[in-house]
């Protein structure tokens, strides 16, 4: 029996909270997994994780800020019906999904997939704030909140700790926390806009060890909310 992958939207509005890193990071999740996964880019002005990744996936550019960016996206989840889509989306984007996420609410049972949104949060309240306007234009969604390592040890997020989004979060979602990566291979990764097979193919032996360390801990967070693609039929 075939699965149905679900869409992963990496959302967090907020720019530079680490959308792309845990895009890049999810992609090489489920590559490993062995889970055909497909890429839609929506920060059409800067398509830092379709650089990184178009030699491996196939990706396509939608700007959700406009109603024909929404529809050609619905589309393209519609081509792919075989495969995770996972959606890296802009800080810009709020307005547009806010306007428009109804269209693609309103076609997730058509098209049969399940969204799963992974929100990158920093300690700043406005991540929250966010967060909640999101969960208005999807409120059926599972939603898991992403504490970005980066920003602090999972203690300092003591806003998001104490908030009644995280109790709404936690009755169907979990809170998450992805790990953070030495700067150094991050800037490399980033500056040279490799995909995280390649930075692994690629890199000094150093930095390799860094990146296999941080992967480690990327699994253990990804596979709390990625199902497994293998059916009790078959296991
Ligand atoms: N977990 C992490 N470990 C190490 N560095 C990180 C991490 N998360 C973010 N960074 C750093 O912060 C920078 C910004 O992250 P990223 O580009 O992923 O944010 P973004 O939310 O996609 O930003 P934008 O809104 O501009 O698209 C990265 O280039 C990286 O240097
Ligand atoms: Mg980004």
């Amino acid at each position: 029996m075939d699965i149905t992958h679900p869409i992963y939207l990496v959302g967090g509005s907020k720019g530079g909270v680490g959308k792309s890193m845990v895009t890049l990071a999810l992609a090489h999740y489920l590559q490993r997994q062995d889970i055909h996964a497909v890429l839609v880019e929506t920060d059409t002005s800067n398509p830092d994780v379709m650089k990184a990744l178009r030699d491996e996936f196939t990706c396509a550019a939608y700007d959700l800020d406009d109603a024909d960016g929404w529809i050609g996206f619905v589309n393209f989840c519609d081509m792919h019906r075989g495969a995770a889509v996972i959606v890296n989306t802009a800080a810009r984007n709020q307005t547009g999904v806010t306007r428009y996420g109804s269209t693609l609410a309103r076609t997730l049972d058509e098209l049969g997939r399940e969204l799963v949104v992974l929100w990158v949060i920093n300690r700043q309240r406005d991540s929250l704030e966010l967060l909640h306007i999101f969960g208005q234009t999807f409120p059926d969604t599972v939603t898991h909140v992403v504490r970005n390592g980066y920003f602090g040890a999972p203690d300092k997020f003591a806003l998001y700790e104490e908030s009644q989004v995280r109790k709404t979060i936690e009755t169907k979602g979990r809170s998450l926390d992805f790990p953070d990566l030495a700067d150094r291979v991050a800037d490399e990764l980033r500056s040279q806009r490799d995909s995280i097979r390649r930075a692994a193919e690629t890199m000094h032996i150093g930095q390799r060890a860094e990146l296999f360390r941080w992967r480690e801990l990327c699994d253990a967070m990804f596979s709390k909310v990625v199902s497994s693609e293998r059916t009790p039929h078959d296991q």
